[in-house]
This record gives C-alpha cells, sequence and structure tokens, in this order.
C-alpha cells in the first residue's frame, strides 16, 4: 500500500500590532506629504508603531505566539522548533529567536532568526515545512515580526510613509491529507542589495560619529528600481509555480502577496489575471510590515478560507529576495473541536 507523502499544514495562526497608529495626516505634519499622495501611490492610510522603549521585535513576536497558542489551545512547551524571520533583530548578538523562546516560555523549541528581509516569512515557511516533512518535528512555529520604526528615517518622505510594526505567526503540523506545503520557488539577487539597504551598523560599516551624522543606520531604498523589480519578480514566481503545478489562474482561491505598494499587488494581480476580489490586501491599515506582511494578511483574512482552499502567497525584498509558495489551506485547530494528537 502506497504511503501518502506527509506535508507540513497551517493548523493555527496568530498575530499582533501595536496599539499607537500612524495616521497619514500625521504623517503630514512630519514631512512634506500629504494624505492624498501616500493613498494614491501606495494604498496606505496608517501604520501601527511600537511606541513603548522597553519593547522591540521579539515581544511582538512573542505576542503573535501567545494569540496563536490561545486560539489554538495548545501549552507552550509543546513546540518543537521557533523560526523567526525578521530584518530587526532586537539586537545583533543574541538571536531574536532565543529572546522568543525564553519570553514566550517555549521551554522544549530550538529557534533561530532567518532574515530574507520582505521575503523572510516564505523563506522561513518553507524551512518549516522542510523539518515538519523530515518528520523529526512535529509542531514548528513559523512568525515574521518586524519592527521598522526603529530603522526608519522620519525625516526621509520616500520611506517613513511605508513601513510599520508588526508581528504574525502560523504553526506548521505533519499532515497525510492533501492539504499543505505544496511547493515553493525562490530567488535571490545580490545585484539588488544596493537598492534597498540600512548601509551602516553591520561589520561593513560599525556604528561611529559619522555613519550616525550620515544617517546610515536608517532604511535607503532607491523607490522606482525596487518597484519595477517587485513587479517583474513576484509576477514571474507565481506564474513559474502555477505553470509547474498544473494550475491556472482560476485554480486559485485566494493569492496573499506581500504588502509594499497596492500599485504593485494591482499589477501582479493583472498580470496573472487574478480578479480583485481573490487578491487579498490590508496595506492600509498596517503599510509595510516586512516580513509580517503576509502571515498578518493570513491572520486578518482566516475566516475567508476553507481547508483545502488553493493560496498562492508571494513576496519580493531586500537583496533581493523574491518568490512565491502554493498551499492548500489546512484544518485549524480551532474549526476542529478536537486538538490533533
Ligand atoms: O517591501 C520592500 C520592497 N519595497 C517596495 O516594494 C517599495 C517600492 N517602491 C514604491 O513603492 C514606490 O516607488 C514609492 C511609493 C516609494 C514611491 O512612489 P513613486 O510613484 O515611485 O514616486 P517617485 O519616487 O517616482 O516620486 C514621484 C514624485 C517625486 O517628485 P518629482 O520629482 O516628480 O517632483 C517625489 O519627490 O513624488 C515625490 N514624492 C513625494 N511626494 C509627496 C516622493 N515621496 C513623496 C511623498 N509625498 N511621501
Amino acid at each position: 500500500m502506497n504511503k501518502r507523502r506527509i506535508t507540513a499544514e497551517i493548523t493555527a495562526i496568530g498575530g499582533y500590532v501595536p496599539e499607537d497608529r500612524l495616521t497619514n495626516k500625521m504623517l503630514e505634519t512630519m514631512v512634506e506629504t500629504s494624505d492624498e499622495w501616500i493613498t494614491d501611490r501606495t494604498g496606505i492610510k496608517e501604520r501601527r508603531i511600537l511606541s513603548d522603549p522597553t519593547m522591540a521585535t521579539s515581544d511582538m513576536a512573542v505576542l503573535a505566539i501567545a494569540n496563536l497558542l490561545k486560539d489554538s489551545g495548545l501549552q507552550a512547551e509543546e513546540i518543537d522548533c521557533l523560526i523567526l524571520a525578521t530584518s530587526t533583530p532586537d539586537q545583533l548578538l543574541a538571536p531574536a529567536a532565543s529572546l522568543v523562546c525564553e519570553k514566550a516560555g517555549l521551554s522544549s523549541a530550538w529557534g533561530f532568526d532567518l532574515n530574507a528581509a520582505c521575503s523572510g516569512f516564505l523563506y522561513a515557511l518553507s524551512m518549516g515545512a522542510s523539518l515538519i516533512e523530515s518528520q523529526r518535528y512535529k509542531k514548528v512555529i513559523v512568525v515574521g515580526a518586524d519592527q521598522m520604526s526603529a530603522i526608519v528615517n522620519y525625516q526621509d518622505r520616500n520611506t517613513c510613509i511605508l513601513f510599520g510594526d508588526g508581528a504574525g505567526a502560523v504553526l506548521l503540523e505533519p499532515s497525510s491529507t492533501e492539504n499543505g506545503i505544496k511547493d515553493y520557488l525562490f530567488k535571490t539577487d545580490g545585484k539588488g542589495a544596493a537598492y534597498l539597504s540600512v548601509p551602516a551598523g553591520g561589520a561593513l560599516q560599525p556604528a561611529s560619529p559619522e555613519t550616525l551624522m550620515e544617517g546610515k543606520h536608517f532604511v535607503h531604498q532607491d523607490g522606482k528600481t525596487v518597484f519595477k523589480a517587485a513587479i517583474k519578480g513576484m509576477g514571474n514566481a507565481c506564474q513559474e509555480v502555477m505553470t509547474r503545478n498544473g494550475l491556472m489562474s482560476d485554480d486559485i482561491d485566494w493569492v496573499v502577496p506581500h504588502q509594499a505598494n497596492l500599485r504593485i499587488i494591482n499589477a501582479v494581480g493583472k498580470r496573472l489575471n487574478f480578479p480583485p476580489e481573490k487578491v487579498k490586501v490590508n496595506i492600509q491599515r498596517y503599510g509595510n510590515t516586512t516580513a509580517a506582511t503576509i502571515p498578518l494578511c493570513l491572520w486578518d483574512y482566516q475566516a475567508d478560507f476553507k481547508p483545502g482552499d488553493d493560496i498562492l502567497l508571494t513576496a519580493f525584498g531586500a537583496g533581493f529576495t523574491w518568490g512565491a509558495t502554493y498551499l492548500k489551506w489546512g484544518n485549524l485547530r480551532h474549526n476542529n473541536g478536537q486538538p490533533k494528537g
């Protein structure tokens, strides 16, 4: 008898966004911009900002995990592994995942950080799926969390209008059903590194009075170049994943794209022939939360997804890094009544 392949199924989801809102109207008082320009050019109306100075990325990840555990009825010590996708770890050392394991009470889990900028969550989801498929681990939490407000220059209108803070988490568990992570395709092109970066604070340019004076600890972006590359990268990755899985646009129930700019999302959707109602958007509420956009979008819209729905996730970010993931939505624990074994 043929044993069905084990896949990694999303069985729980959690999220966290800070209370404080930074609206377009508030930005009008900080830089030369307007609500109309930001809305037209990006689709963003407001973002959430973590303003408590005693908190950082790890704390948002902990709160997203707490939300996931509460919703699923699982205990923290049941988790085997944590993968934390972030570009804004609390510190360069120690790894933020270690802080999260400690603060969230994941006492049986090992954990690590993964930095692939805005594509981080998708890269991490594929790593988590591999750990589950290896059958060595039964419960892997994948988090995307970023505190972009820590690295954004609120005097630079090119970037400060775009980013926000937040965290989203999913639980992966083994499944022998048709549901789960079916395929993924990722690309990395280091030629893109110059167009979106935080130049200082790493090993090449450690913090110094000069780097501070020159504002090199903030995000720098050539928006136009990134914009074009994002549409092409996400469009091509989605097309390739669909083609090799024999999928047409009609076969996809939902598209959940990285939320960087509504015009990018619309252009990708149009290129692939997805009707707008299938493409999930929450950028108006949170802006670009880097690694957190996709899990926060899954969290926000989970009520719309039915087990077995065909979902395409796609992201593009600094590096450049980009890709697409095809999955069939899982049976969430809170819908099951009975938690899995
Ligand atoms: O998640 C990681 C990946 N990141 C992205 O995907 C971001 C990709 N890029 C973008 O989303 C867009 O390029 C931006 C939203 C950053 C900029 O939009 P754009 O349509 O590319 O505008 P632009 O940079 O070409 O600027 C057009 C005009 C310029 O004025 P002039 O030269 O035409 O007089 C800018 O100075 O708009 C001006 N401008 C602004 N005006 C009001 C730029 N930023 C602002 C602003 N408010 N905040």
